[in-house]
């Protein structure tokens, strides 16, 4: 896939309307994991190097097109030392900019017209602007205004983020070196089917972990006591593991876990069986010998797709034991040059982050969603429009 890059446009002094995804954690005001906006700036500084004046567009959460202040990003722009224009379809700031200036709009999802991918509501967000620039790859699957809508009015160019997680995630999908192992896990079996059939097609072995791995263990006659999982994907659970055995995969689902008398940070923990889980027991992790198991997983393959931590992975340290192993085990292999490792979702990264290992892993990507369904092999919707 080739997409229309930057290199050669002439940028001093046009208006330039760059997509970021700033859809970052926010406690109190403050950002607490600033890996997508850290990622951002190589495309940033870039413009601001080549003279562009430039906007950047961004979402935070899911205010449902209403200007709802809990989601507003001044906190972003507080982080970033950036102007906030507090309503992106007010255009009057854009007579005061200077070449290399750069301010942030106000969170886009204020706007109804934005999720609908409205035309008229793309064609103000885009006016006064000579071209549009998409780095928000983690909302590239998304056919929005600010990411599809705006490329009917502008020329398009995809940033050096969104070029980079393409390569990145195409090399290592297209030509992995074996064995691969890829490591899922998170809380819905009925969103990952997708994607564990695509992973179980490319991977020698599969490991699911966390609720989606109680749901496996359920599913498989085990006891998972008062735990989250998903009763009605019973079905879908089997037909996986059947879809891996017919596939030469091996999917290996949780051996034992972590529990406590209720789901809560300070729930004290004890390491059980299968078999001894008792109806309270609440499963918040994986257990000593899952993590062992995943070790020795890890240290076998030489490539590895690591996407939702095995349990509550901030409620550390009790419940980060499992995550941890599993962020460890990766960072050592791919430090000592046995491994290439790619790992995405915001969970994950934040262990990573947690645990000190953000930079000994091959890449990181700044997806969610758009990382499952790009390693899906899904078509999405904002890259597809910046395609040569
Ligand atoms: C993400 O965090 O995955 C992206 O920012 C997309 O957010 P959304 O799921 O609210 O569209």
């Amino acid at each position: 896939m080739k997409l229309r890059g930057l290199t050669g446009i002439d940028l001093r002094g046009k208006y330039v309307l760059l997509r970021d995804d700033f859809n970052v954690q926010i406690v109190d005001g403050k950002i607490t994991e600033g890996f997508r906006i850290e990622k951002s700036m190589p495309t940033i500084d870039f413009l601001r190097a080549a003279g562009a004046r430039v906007a950047i567009v961004s979402h935070l959460g899911r205010p449902k097109g209403a200007r709802d202040m809990k989601y507003s990003l001044r906190p972003v722009a507080e982080y970033m030392h950036l102007p906030l224009i507090d309503d992106c379809l007010d255009k009057a700031f854009l007579s005061q900019m200077h070449d290399g200036d750069v301010v942030l709009l106000e969170n886009v999802r204020f706007y109804a017209g934005e999720e609908s991918n409205d035309p008229e509501f793309s064609k103000m967000l885009a006016s006064g602007f000579d071209l549009f620039v998409n780095d928000a790859f983690a909302v590239s699957h998304r056919a929005h205004a600010s990411t599809v809508g705006v490329t009917e009015y502008l020329s398009s160019y995809a940033g050096l983020l969104l070029q980079s997680e393409i390569e990145n995630l195409t090399r290592i999908m297209e030509k992995p070196k074996h064995p691969v192992l890829s490591i899922v896990a998170g809380s819905k079996v009925s969103t990952k089917i997708g994607v564990l059939r695509a992973l179980i097609k490319m991977s020698d072995t599969v490991i699911v972990g966390g609720a989606l791995g109680t749901t496996f263990n359920y599913a498989c006659g085990e006891n998972v006591g008062n735990s989250l999982y998903e009763p009605d994907q019973k079905e879908n659970a089997l037909e996986i593991m059947k879809f891996a055995s017919e596939n030469n995969c091996r999917l290996l689902i949780p051996l034992d876990k972590g529990v406590g008398p209720d789901f809560a940070p300070d729930a004290p923990r004890t390491d059980k069986d299968m078999a001894d889980i008792l109806p309270d027991d609440v499963i918040i992790d994986g257990g000593p010998k899952t993590a062992a198991r995943d070790i020795m997983e890890i240290n076998r393959a030489a490539t590895v797709i690591w996407n939702g931590t095995v349990g509550m992975a901030e409620w550390m340290p009790t419940w980060s034991f499992g995550s941890f192993a599993i962020a460890r085990a990766i960072a050592e292999n791919t430090r000592a040059g046995k491994l290439e490792s790619i790992v995405g979702g915001g969970d994950t990264i934040a262990c990573l982050d947690a645990c000190g290992v953000m930079d000994d892993v091959t890449y990181a990507s700044t997806g969610g969603g758009a990382f499952l369904e790009f390693i899906e092999g899904r078509e999405l919707p904002a890259i597809k429009v910046l395609e040569e």
